[in-house]
């Protein structure tokens, strides 16, 4: 399974957002990780729909958005309509979790779907067949720069284990105190879409880009 770097822009400098955009591009990243934040299934607001249409007209790159909003079933067209390919949503977030992958594919998106740290794994199983990635939050939603779980890598084995089992090829992708230094740990437990803020947009974009690229060759 090929292993994907996806750098979340919730740590870029928005001041200089198109420019550090086009440096994921040159460094051959293939994914963008876009956090949308509501203020109520997280204590934080980010950004929606028009910095996602805005950013979709300049740029080819694989928006891999993250909902971390209430009853995401309301918004699954709209994200599709402003560029989103990847939409992913909590199982926490919605009472209809199949409503809601049955709108993202209508939408001929890719579904992916995600558990906060207090989930159990288990709680994905009923819905792993029909999602293209699942996405294990190592910290809690709704902040950058926080420090990774280790305990939310068994999810991730398990997870792995599960889906092996099942003939599946899910891609499993983990988000949230991603680092250099332990991001091999991630790798070997099974992960491989990695979603890296800090530690891509803060200091030299480029070289955080390379060195994290390499490792996950
Ligand atoms: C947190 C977001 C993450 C965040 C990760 O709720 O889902 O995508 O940007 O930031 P780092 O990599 O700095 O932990
Ligand atoms: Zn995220």
């Amino acid at each position: 399974m090929k292993n994907i770097l996806s750098p979340s822009i919730l740590a870029a400098d928005f001041w200089k957002l198109g420019e550090q955009i086009r440096l994921v591009e040159q460094a051959g990243v293939p994914y963008l990780h876009i956090d949308v934040m509501d203020g109520l299934f997280v204590p934080s607001i980010s950004f929606g729909m028009p910095l996602i249409e805005s950013l979709r007209k300049s740029t080819q790159l694989t928006f891999d958005v993250h909902l971390m909003i209430r009853d995401p079933e309301r918004y699954v067209e709209e994200f599709a309509r402003c560029g989103a390919d990847i939409i992913t949503f909590h199982l926490e977030s919605t009472q209809q979790p199949g409503e809601v992958i049955r709108r993202i594919r209508a939408c001929g998106k890719r579904v992916g779907i995600t558990i906060k740290p207090g989930t159990p794994a288990e709680d994905l199983l009923p819905w792993l067949d029909q999602a293209d990635m699942v996405l294990i939050m190592t910290v809690e939603p709704g902040f950058g720069g926080q420090k990774l779980l280790p305990e939310c890598l068994d999810k991730v084995r398990f997870i792995r284990k599960v889906s092996e089992h099942r003939g599946l090829n899910t891609d499993i992708e983990v988000d949230g105190g991603v680092t250099s230094g332990n991001l091999r740990e991630i790798l070997a437990a099974g992960a491989n879409v990695i979603v890296a803020g800090s530690a891509v947009f803060r200091g030299n974009v480029t070289e955080n880009l390379q060195n994290l690229s390499l490792q996950m060759e």
